[in-house]
């Protein structure tokens, strides 16, 4: 697309800010809540979702107990399911049981790739059920707060994000208070079981996409307000520029599979400065794939003052996570 066809494009979407119906509500079971990711599967099966106990979900659309949460597996090695099942969120009990946060599917082995914050990247099986860890080090430093990642379709790469090397995930309000700027991007490579570290300095990495190529992988900086690109191939491998700035803060992007857009969760904290102090106005918001924003959707409907974690479109319907939300929201936008 020509850089005319995109400002064109992007003054006919600021004219037309949009909002979003929301369609239904899938609940998590009673207790949990915190389905911050979603997964689709290769068969287009779920959303899968992470949960505050520490156990991923699969939403079965038929079947026998079709319209619910169905248990698929979980993320901590060591979990103990008398000890866990029904663990609500931030409990220093979750350094045990697993906090599920970024989730993605191989769509080749059908294996799912999960960023636990405790226990690093972890996969389950195409069958679900107990983790592999994968990786919870990185050069002799342990990873402290793991939280998103995406798999390229093609070489089956895992780009994922550390938030902080200083906080954990049951620190989030200190991380949200301090100027940490101690996040990391990473790729792992399943065929080496090797780990690089791509971009230091991060503050508080909070979403990976990789392009639809897989010619650069995008990571947003939910303190520092931007998301970075990190070039994978082409002439400008191996460096990194900003691929947009943003006045909110952007937590998960995801890669829309059909256009080479990505779904960006943004938080504008309405409370006075300085930030991050809730309420927030929660906003989902699409770039292209040059960084500019194409429409802002408002998910106040959704999510009132609660902050959204993801946007996500599969197979054209939009759905939406929350770190605090007990379901995974389905909606619709509407201009
Ligand atoms: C996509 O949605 C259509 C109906 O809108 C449905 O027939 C099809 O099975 C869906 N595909 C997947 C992979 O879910
Ligand atoms: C959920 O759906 C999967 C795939 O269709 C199926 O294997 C499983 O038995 C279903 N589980 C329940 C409890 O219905
Ligand atoms: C996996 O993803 C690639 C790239 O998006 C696509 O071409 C391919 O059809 C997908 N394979 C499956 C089994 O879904
Ligand atoms: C993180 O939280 C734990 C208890 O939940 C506390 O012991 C620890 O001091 C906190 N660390 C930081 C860096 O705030
Ligand atoms: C992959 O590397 C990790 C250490 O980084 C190690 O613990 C694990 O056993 C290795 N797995 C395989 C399959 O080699
Ligand atoms: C990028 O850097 C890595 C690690 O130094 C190196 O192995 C790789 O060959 C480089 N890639 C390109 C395209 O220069």
């Amino acid at each position: 697309m020509s850089i005319l066809t995109t400002l064109i494009l992007l003054f006919f979407f600021i004219c037309s800010p949009s909002a979003a119906y929301l369609l239904n509500e899938l609940q998590l079971p009673p207790h949990l809540s915190g389905p911050e990711s979603l997964a689709f599967d290769r068969n287009g099966g779920g959303p899968y979702v992470g949960s505050s106990d520490g156990r991923i979900f699969r939403y079965n659309a038929t079947g026998p107990r079709s319209g619910s949460f169905v248990e698929y597996g979980y993320s901590s090695p060591i979990r103990n399911k008398e000890m866990c099942d029904g663990l609500t969120d931030f409990s220093d009990l979750q350094t045990r049981c697993g906090r599920p946060l970024g989730l993605g599917f191989n769509n080749q082995t059908n294996e799912l790739y999960v960023a636990d914050a405790y226990f690093g990247l972890v996969k389950i099986g195409p069958n679900g059920g107990a983790p592999t860890q994968l990786v919870r080090d990185v050069q002799g430093t342990p990873l402290i707060f793991t939280d998103a990642l995406d798999v390229d379709p093609e070489t089956g790469i895992v780009y994922f994000a550390q938030s902080s090397a200083n906080f954990q995930f049951r620190n989030l309000t200190a991380l949200l208070n301090s100027g940490d700027s101690s996040g990391s991007l990473y790729m792992y490579d399943p065929k080496t079981n090797q780990t690089r570290e791509l971009l230091r300095g991060l503050s508080m990495a909070a979403g990976v996409a990789g392009s639809n190529d897989g010619s650069f992988v995008l990571v947003t900086e939910f303190l520092g307000r931007r998301i970075q690109r990190f070039w994978v191939r082409g002439d400008r491998a191996n460096t990194s520029d900003t691929f947009a700035v943003l006045l909110g803060s952007p937590d998960n992007i995801k890669r829309i599979p059909t256009s080479n857009h990505f779904w960006v969760a943004v938080n504008n904290f309405l409370g006075p400065p300085p930030p991050p102090i809730p309420p927030v106005s929660a906003t989902g918001v699409r770039y292209s794939e040059n960084g500019f924003a194409l429409q802002i959707m408002s998910l106040l409907d959704e999510y009132g003052t609660q902050a959204v974690s993801e946007v996500q479109e599969f197979n054209g319907t939009l759905y939406g996570g929350s770190l605090f939300a007990s379901y995974a929201a389905v909606f619709t936008p509407y201009l």
